[in-house]
């Protein structure tokens, strides 16, 4: 997978793109990420890249035409999927991580000042991504928060693919919880189910507590049709527990 980086502050990636998963899967050929300046698609000698609102009013906005050069020319004779991140986008969730990740070749744009001058949006943006309900000062924070989503999808990356089966939202659950040694943290103990050696029991007790996880705090996210008739019952029993 590509993913090219559109962005006013390209030191921000440079250790990014450099450690851990993102880092190895860079090393192993898995991602490409080329980080781009948007700078360098400026034509004067400061290199400006904002200007004042038409309109009046605080702050800067980013000037269109730098944006639409360099969009164009990092997708020329390609058939990039082109992100701008923006809070007025589409939330990001496991769902558009997963289609996202389907993608060969992303084009990550990031917003600095008031925003982007809305005709780059409406000439070479595909999709608008929000990292979620808030305001972040720039794209950058949420093209990384893409980048790790995304290339956990990638098959290889993430060493156990049963890890990333097992995580959050996969089945539409939230995680269960999970513990290391030692046996005992101030005065509490693991769960005993965990250290019985028995896997059935062990499955059994995780379901149940990522489903008490879900109901606990994302009730919403628990679809009835996607619950198994074992999942039913477990959940009878944890309300049950409950009450
Ligand atoms: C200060 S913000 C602009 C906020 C904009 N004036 C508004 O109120 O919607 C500057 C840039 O940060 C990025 N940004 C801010 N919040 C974000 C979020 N929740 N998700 C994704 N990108 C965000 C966008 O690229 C945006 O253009």
């Amino acid at each position: 997978m590509r993913v090219t980086v559109l962005t006013i502050f390209p030191e921000l990636f440079s250790d990014f793109v450099r450690t851990s998963l993102v880092g190895r899967a860079v090393v192993a050929g898995d991602l490409r990420i080329d980080i781009v300046d948007l700078r360098d698609f400026t034509e004067d000698p400061h290199r400006v890249v904002d200007d004042a609102p038409y309109g009046g009013g605080a702050g800067m906005v980013m000037l269109a035409e730098p944006w639409i050069r360099a969009v164009r020319a990092v997708t020329a004779g390609r058939d990039a999927h082109r992100v701008l991140l923006s809070p007025i986008g589409c939330p990001l969730n496991d769902a558009s991580v997963r289609s996202l990740a389907e993608q060969p070749d992303l084009v990550l744009l990031c917003g600095r000042y008031e925003g982007l001058d809305d005709r780059v949006r409406a000439t070479v943006v595909d999709q608008e991504i929000s990292l979620g309900d808030f305001v972040l000062s720039g794209g950058e924070v949420a093209a990384m928060a893409v980048i790790e989503a995304v290339s956990r999808q990638i098959p290889g990356v993430v060493g156990d693919p049963a890890s990333v089966e097992q995580d959050s939202f996969r089945d539409g659950l939230l995680d269960h919880p999970h513990y290391t040694r030692p046996r005992e943290v101030a005065g509490l103990a693991v769960p005993e189910v965990l250290v019985s050696g028995d896997h059935a029991a062990i499955a059994r007790w995780r379901r149940k507590e990522a489903l008490r996880n879900t109901l606990r705090r994302r009730p919403e996210l628990l679809e009835p049709s996607r619950l198994s008739a074992e999942d039913r019952s477990l959940l009878e029993e944890v309300r049950r527990e409950v009450e």
